[in-house]
């Protein structure tokens, strides 16, 4: 590489999700998944080469030990496009421009925009469907921020992953909102790679995640098709609490709910029941993401002060 190299990728929110891998060496998933990426808001990643024995990995402006987790990842990472330049070390710069306290993981759009930023520092000239295939091996999710707005992971049937990337849906949804409601700062205890892994090590619950998945694949393509909001949101809400059912069936449970994590799912439980178009979902920990679209800002404004509201698509 003769150059350093700096890119965005948005970050995504799943409305099917990705729980459980085929393959963990891969990233392969058990289940195909959809996605939403949010407008502007992400990674920004820069490369440069450095004189020097390893990587430096920073994260909002931060040094990130060489032995912690994410630099390690990190470098495992970059190992892959540096297999012709064994010799070559990196300095990265990750800044995430979502508030971290919002309780949106930086890994996938992270991985995305360095796949990227590598991408253009070797100069290889991937594909963006190529990018998919490599951001998938530093982290599932990662594969679907590849693209704006929504976004399918199509699973695939290879064994080398060639053919399991995101794929970016045509159509649009101007006004459809998301909101992050924080419920708990604190880092989450399992991560989502031990937690699945977990979950389907342990929970017999697990076998039924797959079918669940795939319909519920199919009636999201539906509802984005004929744009059906309650239909988009009760199938990702149920989604994600079928996901959350099978993590609570591992072995030892997995709980990412905190008190108000159930006191906001019963908030907006009453919300709706007195008529408010409003859904959520969740990942890998207490924090909710609502699901509304514009005309219902202002009353959701009102019920939830510091929602955070983003949108996927600029409008
Ligand atoms: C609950 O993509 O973080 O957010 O592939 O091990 O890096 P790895 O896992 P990751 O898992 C994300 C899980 C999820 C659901 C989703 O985003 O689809």
């Amino acid at each position: 590489p003769k150059v350093s190299a700096e890119h965005f990728a948005p970050s995504n929110i799943a409305l099917c999700k990705y729980w459980g891998k085929r393959d963990t060496e891969l990233n392969l998933p058990v289940n195909a998944s959809l996605s939403v990426s949010l407008d502007q808001l992400g990674s920004r990643t820069r490369v440069e080469p450095i004189e020097s024995v390893s990587d430096e990995v920073w994260l909002n402006g931060m040094r990130q030990p060489a032995d912690s987790r994410f630099a390690s990842r990190v470098s495992a990472f970059i190992d892959l496009f540096r297999s012709r330049h064994p010799e070559l070390a990196f300095r990265v710069h990750s800044v995430n421009n979502i508030p971290t306290a919002a309780g949106l993981a930086s890994s996938a759009s992270g991985f995305a925009a360095l796949t990227k930023a590598l991408d253009d520092a070797f100069g290889l000239g991937l594909s963006p469907t190529q990018q998919s295939v490599a951001a998938r091996l530093g982290s599932g999710s990662a594969c679907r921020s590849l693209f704006d707005g929504f976004v399918e992971w199509q699973m695939g049937v290879r064994e080398d992953g060639l053919d399991s990337h995101g794929v970016r849906l045509e159509q649009t949804w101007p006004g459809l909102c998301i909101g992050l409601l924080k419920v708990d700062e604190s880092e989450k205890s399992v991560d989502s790679r031990a937690g699945m892994q977990r979950t389907k090590e342990t929970a017999h619950l697990y076998q039924s995640w797959p079918l669940q998945a795939a319909a519920d694949l199919s009636r999201l393509q539906q509802a984005i098709e004929t744009r059906d909001f309650a239909l988009l949101g009760s199938v990702a809400e149920q989604n994600a609490l079928s996901m959350h059912a099978t993590m609570i069936a591992s072995w030892p449970p997995l709980l990412y709910w905190q008190p108000g994590s159930v006191a906001a799912m019963q908030k907006v439980w009453r919300l709706r029941a007195e008529g408010l178009a409003v859904y959520f979902t969740m990942d890998a920990g207490p924090n909710l993401k609502l699901l509304f679209e514009a005309a219902s800002r202002p009353a959701l404004e009102a019920q939830f002060p510091g929602l955070e509201i983003v949108q996927p698509f600029g409008v």
